[in-house]
């Protein structure tokens, strides 16, 4: 097997899944807004230093995707970010996309931006330590959108990047994301998941991405935030896997879903009710930011004193994640938190 294929199964290897940290600096303002703690460089540290140094996640976290700020950074003890997470035998891996822009001509819609000198920011990132990527797409529900023009336009830069990864020896986690938000129904949000899958694949295909070195990121099938009918935990972990069996290539060696906005629990009940129905040809894992950062946030709000209280948090939701990864996870465990 090649070493990229090493390093894509590596990271949804049994029983883990990944940390997504890579908030860029007007999203994790918005996270420490909500904890009244200002987003300096110091205090974005030592929140993530928590993260980082929790003893006992690495047996849930394979990897954890970094913000270009933090994987420059040092620790307080003096070990660069991607050295502590080698370390514990965590993937570094590193968000490499400038983020999702207007579509121009196209109300509503957005094209995710990042390819001009990607190849020598790619080169650079392994350079500091990087051993995966991530490029995130965002697709958006409303009465005339998703286009085909827009989808297309996200699908073709995803596999664009896919190409340039792989060739600068990173592996790429593609991340087309459906948003939640909206009022749409899960069958909507089935049609639109499997339209953006097939137009991605298609585009890796056409790019010749191996797709044994890639991993998928993608959203769950759900019912939109504001749907007045939600479907049962059940139904979406029926529907995500239907859905995927049809767009996925069985070569894939793993999906991570995102959260996407889904409180920590659900994101861990959803994951957890997929593992239980089983027999995907392919992993099926996590690579949550907010449904693994929600809690300790919570718990740390910007005060060094709360860090064991932090770690506490995130060690558990890391611990629920990481027995959805086989189905074990039950309710019960939440109590015992
Ligand atoms: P959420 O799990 O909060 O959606 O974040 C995952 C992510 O990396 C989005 O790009």
């Amino acid at each position: 097997m090649s070493e990229l294929a090493n390093i894509a199964q590596a990271i949804v290897a049994s029983g883990k899944g990944i940390l997504a940290a890579d908030e860029s600096a007007p999203t994790i303002k918005k996270r420490f807004d909500s904890i009244q703690t200002e987003s300096t460089e110091g205090n974005r540290l030592s929140y993530r230093e928590m993260l980082f140094t929790t003893e006992g996640a690495e047996e849930f976290i394979s990897g954890v995707i970094l913000f270009d700020e933090t994987i420059r950074q040092k620790t307080s003890s003096g070990i660069a970010i991607p050295e502590l997470l080698t370390s514990k035998g965590i993937l570094p891996g590193i968000k490499v996309d400038k983020g999702a822009k207007a579509l121009p001509l196209a109300d509503g819609e957005k094209v995710t931006e990042g390819l001009d000198g990607l190849r020598e920011r790619i080169a650079e990132y392994r350079q500091l330590g990087a051993r995966f990527a991530k490029w995130r797409a965002v697709i958006t529900i409303g009465d005339s959108i998703p286009s085909d023009g827009c989808i297309r336009a996200n699908a073709h830069a995803l596999a664009r990047y896919a190409a340039l990864c792989i060739e600068g020896d990173l592996v790429p986690i593609v991340e087309p994301e459906v948003l939640m938000d909206g009022s749409h129904t899960i069958e909507r949000c089935d049609e639109v998941t499997e339209r953006t899958l097939a137009a991605v694949f298609a585009e890796l295909r056409e790019q010749r991405v191996p797709l044994n070195e890639i991993i998928l990121k993608p959203n769950m099938v759900l019912s939109g935030s504001t749907c007045p009918t939600q479907a049962s935990v059940r139904e979406v972990a029926e529907a995500t896997l239907a859905c995927f069996r049809k767009t996925v290539p069985d070569e894939m060696p793993g999906i991570v879903f995102l959260s996407g906005g889904q409180s920590d629990e659900l994101a861990t009940a959803h994951l957890n009710e997929m593992n239980k129905l089983g027999g995907a040809p392919w992993q099926l894992s996590f690579s949550y930011g907010r449904a693994l950062q929600a809690a300790p946030l919570k718990a740390w709000a910007g005060n060094a004193a709360n860090r064991p209280a932090g770690q506490k948090a995130y060690l558990h939701r890391a611990r629920c994640n990481g027995a959805a990864r086989s189905g074990s996870y039950t309710e019960a465990m939440e109590s015992g938190a």
